[in-house]
């Protein structure tokens, strides 16, 4: 066989082997990629924002902390302060250890994925929980992007972070909200959340009793 024939059967093999790279729709690249040891699977969500978006709720997984600094980016430097309580260049170290070190049963992280126009995944908010499962509560924080803020994504995050938690024992919800922050305010009451007012008037304690632990269960809270 002359040496070109034999070259053109050598590549066309490894074209087969290896075929070229095609531009395939986000989800299909997450649906290749093995999912962590105790996953939560079952609290993927897709839903429609009030916009019409597609958007895919879901625990973190091992990977997300790029988006998480790619969104972060995005973010205001207002509703920075509102989540953080301070006018932060990057995301704090505790916040990206949550992402880097993921533990499911201390660490509740939720995030809101949409596509881009090139079929990426991006992050459009997130909720986070820290659970005290002694106390049988929960501490938590939430930030969605400021050009998708009032598409229903801040909602819909808290919704299903309350329904996790009850899922997972926890009785009280908790967080810290800034007396200007209406917004946050807004939702929280509209949630069902108590106000516990600070007496220098900076900041409001929120609560939500997701159920009464009774005496004889009661952890210690
Ligand atoms: C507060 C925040 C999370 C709300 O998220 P969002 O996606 O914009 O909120 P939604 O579109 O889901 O709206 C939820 C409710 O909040 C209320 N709300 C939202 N924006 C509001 C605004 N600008 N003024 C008054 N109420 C508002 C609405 O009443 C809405 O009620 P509905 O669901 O019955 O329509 C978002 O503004 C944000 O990330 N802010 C910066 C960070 C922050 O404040 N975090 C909270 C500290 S823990």
């Amino acid at each position: 066989m002359p040496d070109t024939q034999k070259f053109n059967l050598l590549a066309n093999l490894a074209a087969l082997r290896c075929p070229a790279p095609i531009h395939l729709p986000a989800a299909w690249h997450e649906l290749a990629r093995p999912l962590p040891f105790r996953y939560p699977l079952e609290e993927e969500q897709y839903f429609a924002t009030k916009g019409g978006q597609r958007v895919l709720l879901r625990p973190i997984r091992p990977g997300d902390t790029s988006a998480y600094e790619a969104m972060f980016k995005q973010v205001e430097r207002d509703d920075i302060r509102f989540r953080f309580f301070s006018y932060l260049k990057q995301l704090p170290s505790n916040e990206l250890l949550r992402f880097e070190k993921i533990d499911y049963d201390l660490n509740l992280n939720i995030i809101a994925l949409g596509i881009t126009r090139s079929h990426q995944r991006e992050m459009l908010g997130v909720v986070g929980a820290t659970l005290f499962p002694q106390h049988a509560s929960a501490e938590f924080g939430l930030l969605v992007r400021s050009d998708q803020k009032g598409c229903g994504l801040g909602r819909m995050l808290m919704e299903k972070l309350i329904y996790a938690c009850g899922d997972r024992g926890i009785a009280t919800l908790h967080g810290e909200v800034m007396m200007r922050n209406i917004p946050m305010l807004t939702l929280m009451r509209k949630l069902g959340f108590m106000f516990f007012y600070q007496s220098d008037g900076s900041y409001v304690e929120v609560k939500l009793r997701l159920f009464e632990l009774d005496s004889g269960a009661s952890r210690g809270s």
